[in-house]
């Protein structure tokens, strides 16, 4: 088998809660960039949003110290009995983004945040499900917190690697993370076929202007921001 291929059957092989997300197509292209970065034994790696534990798993199996953050309940305790299953220390704490390690330090920080514009706040049992991939109206609620504080998490030379969609501004996450004083780039993209919550919200995203008329598959961005 191929490192890829072992690396997306590894992806597949990981167990899920029930209202946790399962390893998607963003999760694959994330893994792919953490892969690429090359991250040494030794290194520690904070998995920010960690939902099934994917990301902070496959550090771990790169030799790196690992924590992991994520505000679901469901998320922590499958992320933990992942890590137990493939015999790998990862440090799982329950929290608003980086709120549980604050303070500290990583040589890498990988997030894979909700990011999907949202027309309304749920308040209904679908709640639980969809915190993992809805974020206010503009799909930034998260992601604006993680560009304006992730420098704070950096050493010196530290990368982040964060996924999301071009819906909700690529553009707008370069500026945010260059005004805070880091190196940052697109540096992977790939075209994914809408999935059904961008189905479901089309009407409204193309009145928003948020997607095209014509468009019909969703872009993903990796963002790469290094700390001088
Ligand atoms: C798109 S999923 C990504 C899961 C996993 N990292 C992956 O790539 O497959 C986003 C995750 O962020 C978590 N989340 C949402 N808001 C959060 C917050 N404020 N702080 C920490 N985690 C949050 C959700 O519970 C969900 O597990």
């Amino acid at each position: 088998m191929t490192t890829a291929a072992a690396r997306a059957a590894d992806l597949r092989n990981l167990w899920t809660l029930p209202g946790v997300y399962a390893p998607q197509a963003d999760t694959h292209l994330l893994a792919q960039a953490l892969h690429a970065e090359g991250i040494t034994v030794g290194m520690d790696v904070l998995d920010l949003c960690t939902g099934s534990g994917a990301l902070a798993l496959l550090a771990a199996r790169m030799g790196a110290r690992v924590s992991a953050t994520d505000i679901s309940r469901r998320a922590v305790m499958t992320a933990r009995m992942n890590a137990a299953r493939a015999g790998h220390r990862v440090r799982v704490l329950r929290g608003d983004l980086a709120g549980p390690v604050a303070g500290q330090r990583f040589d890498v920080v990988v997030s894979n945040p909700p990011y999907m514009p949202a027309p309304h706040v749920r308040r209904t049992r679908s709640h639980r499900t969809a915190v993992a991939w809805d974020a206010g109206r503009c799909g930034r609620q998260a992601l604006d917190r993680i560009c304006a504080h992730t420098r704070e998490l950096l050493r010196p030379h530290g990368v982040l690697l964060m996924v999301h969609s071009g819906v909700c501004g690529v553009e707008e996450s370069l500026r945010r993370l260059t005004e805070t004083g880091l190196h940052c780039s697109v540096t992977d993209r790939a075209y994914v076929p809408f999935g059904p919550v961008i189905i479901k919200r089309q009407p409204w995203l193309r009145a928003q202007g948020l997607i095209g008329a014509d468009e019909d598959a969703e872009e993903l961005v990796i963002i790469r921001a290094e700390r001088s």
